[in-house]
């Protein structure tokens, strides 16, 4: 079960290409993304109502797509305007559209009640595209169901263990958290008053590993899959050349199937802005970070096995009170919307039968 009446990343906005179809299944749904001749992006289903076919191993035909099976044209509403051999088109010929707007570099699609989808909902990740602002962004196809992601990004403590050559320090896993919530977001912080600078902030202050830096990691998650993370280092001595660091690091991760999940994400940085070399860096290294964290994300997800998604840990520890609040917001969110449809459902009455012309 997933939370559908949301926001949630299909795809950078620069991987949906005219002329081209990207193919991307997201909440187990194979969709289809395309642009249309004025530019705007479109998101289908990506199965023919006709025999199932995907769509995308078809034809765009201009403002058109043709299912590449028998020839099938849908407009883009998704509805059928050409059978080949016939005139009646019938009126259940027709493919699911998604909702889908273009905003701070990414194609945000809304999977549930397309009704309900109104952009002032999506997710706040100005800094990819505001001024004062450079983002080195990238993407992770993971092998593990998005809770564990979710779990990962909400306990930072990981950091000392899994990410010893980028942003690990003893300091990480020893600070305490403090976490709070509201019904819609949780919020956890962790200030770190003193500590030497891991490799990756040594490089983006300009300070030596021995320096004392004040560092912080104040995180918001929003369910299901919006996580932004405010870092930064202040150096606490007067060190020549030395510079504050501050970046947003936001990962937005869309569950792909119960197994398998995209990570989109980026390190938006307000700092040495004129230096490409530094975009370049943190792009490298923040990557690096992250191979890190799927490979233990898609070990953990083989112990835990398949069908397996939401499991009752054995241990908690005080690190945990972040991911755990994540998930329970996360539980009561995807229960009210399933509660909201069921109450829908049963007050809406059934679908009659259609009956396809002949002809
Ligand atoms: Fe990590």
């Amino acid at each position: 079960m997933y939370l559908n009446n949301c926001w949630q990343v299909a795809a950078f906005s620069r991987e949906i290409v005219a002329g081209r179809m990207l193919s991307r299944r997201l909440l187990k749904e194979p969709v289809v993304l395309w642009r249309t001749s004025k530019g705007r992006v479109v998101a289908m289903q990506d199965r023919c109502p006709h025999r199932s076919a995907p769509l995308s191993k078809g034809k765009l035909l201009g403002d058109s797509l043709r299912c590449g099976y028998h020839g099938l044209r849908y407009d883009t509403t998704g509805k059928c305007i050409f059978i080949p051999g016939q005139t009646l088109i019938p009126p259940k010929a027709r493919v699911r559209m998604f909702p889908v707007i273009e905003r701070y570099t990414f194609a945000w699609i809304w999977m549930g009640d397309e009704e309900r989808a109104d952009p002032d909902l999506i997710p706040d990740v100005h800094w990819m595209d505001r001024p004062g602002w450079i983002a080195s962004e990238g993407y992770h196809a993971i092998s593990a169901n998005y809770k564990l992601l979710n779990d990962n990004l909400l306990d930072l403590s990981h950091e000392t263990y899994v990410h010893v050559h980028t942003i690990g320090h003893d300091s990480v896993a020893e600070t305490p958290v403090e976490v709070k919530y509201t019904d819609k977001l949780v919020c956890v912080t962790k200030e770190i008053a003193s500590c030497n600078p891991p490799p990756l902030y040594q490089y983006l202050a300009r300070v030596p590993a021995n320096a004392n830096v004040q560092r912080w990691q104040r995180t918001t998650y929003q369910p299901p899959g919006y996580c932004v993370i405010d870092v930064g280092v202040q150096p606490l001595e007067a060190i020549e050349g030395s510079n504050r660091v501050e970046g947003r690091v936001i990962n937005l991760v869309t569950p792909e199937t119960d197994s398998t999940s995209h990570y989109f994400w980026a390190f938006a940085r307000n700092f040495r802005l004129d230096e490409p070399e530094v975009t370049e860096f943190l792009r490298e290294n923040v990557r690096r970070t992250f191979d890190e964290d799927r490979e233990m994300l898609e070990a953990q997800q083989t112990v835990l096995g398949d069908g397996d998604f939401d499991p009752a840990y054995k241990v908690a520890v005080k690190a945990d009170a972040g991911a755990m609040q994540g998930r329970r917001l996360l539980a009561t969110m995807i229960e009210s919307e399933q509660r909201g449809a069921a109450q829908r459902a049963a007050s809406k009455p059934a679908d009659a039968p259609e009956v396809v012309p002949a002809g």
